[in-house]
């Protein structure tokens, strides 16, 4: 299954949700492959792997990339990724389905369970790729009237691309307290069956999550993250 977390506005919450969820995958057994296509380098900065010879502008270019392993859990599950490239951005004219035919191409898609694309927050061609190579694409949006104005701009555009994909919206960071606008409600209105029934919580262990390999997400939080995940992969996970 390939997933791409996107929204058209940057600091939505894309790279947090796609790290959890692949956390998540990797120590529940499942063979993951994080690719980063943001040019800011996300998915390099959370993993410390700036600037790998294997990178997604070589797989953008058509060039055949071996994903970098990162750690394997004792459930079995691998945890490997693609890191971007600084020069991703200067990579402006590359198709839209160029991704896609990648994955094919290369064989990811059996290689591993679970494919997880990390985009740019803007709408550009990393954005597309990472748009039109996914099964389920994540609209992420942070409780905040900006975020809530630009996931409801966004779900036009990808309207407008009349893709075959499932597609969700999740309202993320939110914490009742800091919601005096009711931001939360008006998600739940305007975006009906696409919205995941719960919204992602204020979290603050993602960097432990990442930076330790035997840390193990607190039982808490893997709790409140289980609709969305569920949700997501279409499966229930014990
Ligand atoms: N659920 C959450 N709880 C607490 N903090 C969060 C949560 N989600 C995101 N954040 C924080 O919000 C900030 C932006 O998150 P993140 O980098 O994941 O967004 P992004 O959409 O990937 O941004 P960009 O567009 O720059 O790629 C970070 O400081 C992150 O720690
Ligand atoms: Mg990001």
């Amino acid at each position: 299954m390939i997933i791409t977390t996107t929204n058209k506005k940057g600091g939505t919450g894309k790279t947090t949700l796609n790290t959890l969820l692949a956390e998540f995958l990797y120590q529940h057994g499942q063979k993951v492959l994080i690719i980063g296509l943001d040019p800011n380098c996300s998915i390099s900065e959370v993993y410390g792997k700036v600037l790998q010879d294997q990178n997604s502008k070589l797989l953008l270019t058509g060039r055949e990339v071996q994903p970098y392993l990162l750690k394997e859990h004792t459930s079995g599950g691998t945890l490997s990724i693609i890191p971007e490239d600084l020069d991703l951005s200067m990579l402006s004219n590359v198709m839209d389905t160029k991704l896609k035919h990648e994955i094919k191409k290369q064989g990811f898609a059996e290689k591993y369970d679970y494919i997880i694309i990390d985009p740019p927050g803007t709408w550009n061609a990393q954005t597309r790729n990472a748009v039109f190579a996914a099964d389920t694409i994540i609209v992420s949006g942070k409780c905040s009237p900006l975020d809530f104005k630009a996931t409801l701009q966004y779900m036009d555009t990808l309207q407008d691309c009349c893709l075959e994909s499932e597609v969700f919206v999740v309202c993320n960071a939110y914490n009742k307290n800091r919601d005096p606008g009711n931001i939360w409600e008006q998600y739940k209105n305007a975006f009906g069956d696409f919205m995941i029934e719960n919204p992602i919580p204020l979290v603050n262990s993602f960097q432990k999550l990442v930076q330790n390999p035997n840390y193990k997400i607190p039982v808490t939080v893997e709790k409140r993250m289980m609709n969305f995940i569920q949700t997501v992969t279409g499966k229930e996970w014990a």
